[in-house]
Formats: structure tokens, sequence, C-alpha cells
């Protein structure tokens, strides 16, 4: 009987993988949900912290069970002696992003009870690598310059702590805030590339660490968690505002990539880069020059791109675009940008993997075979 042609999707374009309740993402609409919420809701009225609890546990906590998780959240800030020796030895001459995946993996040194795969064991993990990926950020951020290490503060919320880590200064206020929203809009997107590496190695049964290590090395390429300090590159090179038109056009005349736009599955404008845009225009009257030229550089690639390639080819700013101008706000250095990204996933690849190791099945796609076969083997001596 003729063999039917195997169908074969590409980068899994199109392919549905498992069934999940932690994230929506509406690429026509130009929708995100966490449990159900709508990301603007999210942003506007939550906290990181309450997000990865919602993430976590499926639903909003009540205000004990806020306190109680923001509570075990601090206790796991300080890093184990053995990671923070790796981090100083290694920080100035390895890339902050393989650094970071080096350093999250150094974290199952704490682990002794590695047999323990229940959720519940899980979920404490979690709560270790979320508070620990943001100290590895703080630490790796200091070390690489050669400053000191800053401890972190107990009293301080995650998106303080991150800052104050990195700046050795307690932020003010308006820079927490936006730096806490950045923190929830990065958190989860369903089933993206990290992610998917993600549950690719949980379905292994490898353990969580493992699972996480594996997301955090995919979340670092350009096409990926890196476009964000690759499109404040690109702005940089740009340097001056009346310059950006002409760049644009060359780099899509030379069939280039822009970083941060388009994506597999927003149709439209990501929501997130939505709310990013609106922040950084609200950010104008507080910035200095360089904050001020990047910002005009964003908003008229913006326009350009919108026009030339949005509604036409569907290729729109994505979450990455935005970013770069305002952690540069916020003080953050380019080569920190991606550590921080995966800092704010940590929560969506280990709620991934806590729920489908609920349902577990070994990922083992197949591939069709174009190669030769049933070759005669010729021993060394007579090959020519
Ligand atoms: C993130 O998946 C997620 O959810 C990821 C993420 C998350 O929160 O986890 O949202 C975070 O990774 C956002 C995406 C960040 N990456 C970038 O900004 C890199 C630049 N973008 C592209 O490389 C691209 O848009 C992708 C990778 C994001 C999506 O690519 P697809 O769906 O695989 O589409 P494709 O690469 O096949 O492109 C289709 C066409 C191509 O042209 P043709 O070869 O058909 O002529 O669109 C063109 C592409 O050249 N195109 C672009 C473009 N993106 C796609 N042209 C110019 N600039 C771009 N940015």
């Amino acid at each position: 009987m003729e063999q039917e042609e195997p169908k074969i999707s590409e980068g899994l374009k199109g392919v549905y993988i498992t069934k999940s309740s932690i994230c929506k993402v509406d690429g026509e609409k130009g929708k995100l949900y966490f449990r159900g919420y709508s990301i603007e809701s999210l942003a506007k009225n939550s906290t990181y912290e309450e997000v990865c609890y919602l993430l976590l546990y499926g639903k909003l906590p009540t205000r004990s069970e806020l306190d109680d998780f923001t509570y075990k959240l601090r206790e796991e800030r300080d890093l184990p002696k053995e990671t923070l020796r790796l981090i100083k030895k290694l920080a100035e001459k390895t890339d902050p992003n393989d650094l970071t995946r080096t350093a999250i993996s150094s974290l199952s040194v704490l682990d002794k009870e590695t047999t323990d795969n229940s959720k519940e064991a899980n979920i404490q993990r979690s709560i270790k690598l979320i508070s620990k990926t943001a100290s590895i950020v703080g630490a790796i951020s200091r070390y690489r310059t050669r400053k000191r290490y800053v401890k972190p503060d107990m009293n301080m919320t995650h998106a303080q702590n991150i800052l104050y880590m990195i700046s050795g200064k307690r932020p003010l206020d308006k820079a927490s805030k936006l730096m806490d929203t950045m923190l929830i809009l990065h958190a989860e997107h369903s089933t993206n590339a990290s992610t998917f590496a993600t549950l690719v190695t949980a379905s292994t049964l490898a353990g969580i660490y493992s699972a996480v290590t594996a997301g955090v090395s995919a979340l670092k390429g350009p096409l990926h968690g890196g476009a964000d300090e690759a499109a404040l590159e690109m702005m940089k090179e740009i340097g001056d505002p009346n310059n950006t038109e002409k760049f644009i056009e060359d780099e899509l005349s030379k069939k280039e990539r822009v970083m941060g736009f388009g994506h597999r599955v927003y149709k439209t404008y990501d929501p997130r880069a939505r709310i990013l845009k609106e922040y950084l225009e609200n950010l104008q009257n507080d910035s200095n020059d360089e904050v001020k030229k990047l910002t005009q550089i964003a908003m008229r690639a913006e326009k350009l791109m919108v026009e030339k390639l949005g509604a036409s080819h569907g290729i729109w700013p994505n979450v990455d675009f935005f970013a770069g101008p305002i952690y540069t706000w916020l003080g953050i250095p380019h080569e920190i940008f991606d550590p921080i990204f995966a800092a704010s996933r940590m929560v969506g690849w280990c709620a991934h993997t806590i729920e489908y190791l609920d349902n577990n099945v070994l990922f083992r796609p197949l591939e069709e075979y174009i190669g030769k076969e049933d070759l005669e083997y010729i021993p060394i001596n007579n090959r020519v």
C-alpha cells in the first residue's frame, strides 16, 4: 500500500501539543489572559507576587494567602554560597545570559529530595527558583562590573529588590511600579519556544531544575527573548531619530528582520507592546536625553513598520520592542535585559511544568527520513 506523505509542520506552526488553563493568547484579537484575567487588568491592578500566585495556584490569593506566599518568596532570596562563588568567578568573562543559565542550573545543589516530584514539592521549588533567579540577576549585574554583591533586602517587594540588587540604591516608587509591570508583562505566554523547551525536558521526568534550565537556554536567542536587547542595539545604531526611516527601509530592502516586530501567534498588535508604548510615552517628561532620543526613534520605527508591514503582512510590534528604552530609563544595562526576562518568565516555566506533569506524556515527535538506506559497509582501507 502506497505510504501516505507525512504531514510536516516546520517549527510546529499551527500544531497544538497539549491542553492548558494557564494562559490564553488570542492572536487574532490581540488579547492575552493569565488564568482568565486580562493582561491589561493585571498590569493595572496586580503585582508580580500576586501574578505568580495566580499562575501557580490558578486563582487570585486572599490577603492572608498572598502575605504567606510573599513571605516565602522573600525567605528564598539568599543564594547558596556555591552559586555566588560561581557567579563571582565567571561574571567578568561570561555572557550574562549564559551565566544566568549556569547559575540557575547550580540551584539544584539545594535540592536534597529530587525523587519527590509531587505538585507541592514542585511548587516549593518554583518559589525558590522565582526568588533566587531574581537574586542571580542582581549578582551577575554587580559582579560583571566588579561591584560588590548587594545582599537582597527582605523588606522590599520583588520588583524593588531586583532594582536594588542591580543599582545598590533603594529605587523610587515610580521605578518600582514600572519594574513590577515589566515583570508581570513578561511572566507567562503559553507554549512559546522557551516554555516548549521546558515542557519537553519536564516530560522525560528530568525534574524542574533541568526543565527550567532548558527554558532559559532557549530564551536567549534573538528570535525569542534576546530580541529586546537586539531591538535596543538597533535603536542605538540608528542614533539620530532623523535616520530612523532610512535605516528601517534599508533593513527591509535587505530582507533583514527588524527586531521587536512580528510574532508567531499575534497577527495584530501584541497587547503587551501596547501597554509598554503607553508607559514609555508617559515617561517622556521624566527622561534624560538618551531615553528621549531612544523613544523618538522607537516611535518613528513603530509608525513606519506598522504602515509598511502591519495590516498587509501581520507584522506588528511585540513585547520586546519598547522594553529596551524602558529598561534603560530604569538604569538597567542592555546585557541584563534577557536575564530579567528569564527571572520574570521563571514562574511561567514552573507553572507549565507543574500542570503538564499532572498528565505527563513524553514528547517524541517524528521526522521524515530523506537520507540513503541499506548501504554496504566498505572497510576503511578500501575507501577512496
Ligand atoms: C518573543 O512565542 C512567544 O510567545 C514569544 C514571546 C513570549 O512572550 O514568549 O512573545 C516573546 O519571543 C517575541 C518575539 C521576539 N522576536 C523578535 O522580535 C525577532 C524578530 N521577529 C521575527 O524573527 C519573527 O517575527 C518571529 C520569529 C517572531 C516569528 O516568526 P515566524 O512566525 O516563524 O514567521 P517567519 O519567520 O516565517 O516570517 C514570516 C515572514 C518572512 O518573510 P518571507 O520569508 O515570507 O518573505 O515575515 C517576515 C519574514 O522575513 N518577518 C519579518 C519580521 N518577522 C517576520 N520581516 C521583517 N521584520 C520582522 N521582524
